[in-house]
């Protein structure tokens, strides 16, 4: 029988031994099985819980992920949700040592958080969204704008088209034109430069023995990350629950 059984028929029933087994059932949100590729309908959860009358589907914390504190700080993400921040850490060490203002060391080190935390797909704009109500305006808008910036060169600060890009996209790729119109603002704009600087500093090992550690930076993100009191994700701010979807990311509802 299990000879000739479908791969979706051995997910099914691996599924249904998982729920047996555990007391919560995960239904992924739509955008997970999208990425990747699965177009199907959701698991059934009613028929779920017919197989496993304990089980319930995932409405509190997950057991199979870190608990995470009541008021969660922006330590605490980095600790228990993001994934490895080297290049975060390196690319705000370089912010350090090229006499950046502070403001901007924090945005170099926050620049990414969307990747490493979030989604990848247009992860400055989701950075931005992340910080805004903490940070200062033009740190948001250089988080926003680094994105963009990093597809178009700039010889007055000795950025050049990354390399990487070439070999990760193909060397006939172009931008969308969303990013091309964006990147026509944001080149006129006041705070050009601040985003800039996060592209210029935007490196993946200037130095590959150097390590730096998250708690280098604890005061530059006291005194410039407005931590609330409440907890990121329980304060009330108009990205609430964009931090919650990081504590509990297989929430059913
Ligand atoms: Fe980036
Ligand atoms: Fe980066």
């Amino acid at each position: 029988m299990n000879d000739i059984m479908t791969l979706s028929q051995k997910a099914d029933a691996l599924e249904a031994k998982m729920a047996r087994e555990l007391d919560y059932i995960v239904i992924k949100s739509r955008l997970y099985s999208m990425a990747e590729g699965d177009l199907g309908p959701a698991p059934n959860a009613g028929e779920l819980m017919r197989k496993n009358p304990n089980a319930r589907v995932l409405m509190g914390d997950d057991p199979r992920l870190p608990a995470m504190p009541d008021k969660p700080t922006l330590m605490d993400f980095f600790k228990y949700r993001f994934g490895p921040c080297m290049h975060l850490l390196q690319s705000a060490r370089h912010a350090v040592r090229a006499d950046l203002p502070e403001k901007m060391v924090l945005a170099c080190l926050l620049h990414d958080i969307s990747t490493i935390g979030f989604i990848r797909g247009d992860h400055g704009y989701w950075g931005a969204q992340l910080v805004e109500p903490y940070v200062d305006e033009e740190v948001t808008w250089a988080i926003r704008a680094h994105q963009v910036l990093r597809f178009y060169p700039d010889e007055s600060v000795g950025y050049e088209y990354p390399q990487s890009y070439i070999t990760s996209f193909g060397a006939e790729y172009r931008p969308d034109s969303y990013i091309e119109e964006d990147y026509k603002r944001m080149r006129n704009h006041k705070w050009y430069m601040a985003g800039r600087q996060i592209t210029v500093h935007d490196i993946y090992s200037f130095d590959p023995n150097v390590h730096p550690e998250l708690e280098e930076f604890e005061d530059v993100i006291g005194r410039n990350f407005k931590q609330p009191e409440q907890g990121l994700g329980f304060d009330n701010s108009p990205v609430a629950h964009m931090w919650r979807a990081m504590i509990r990311p297989a929430k059913y509802l």
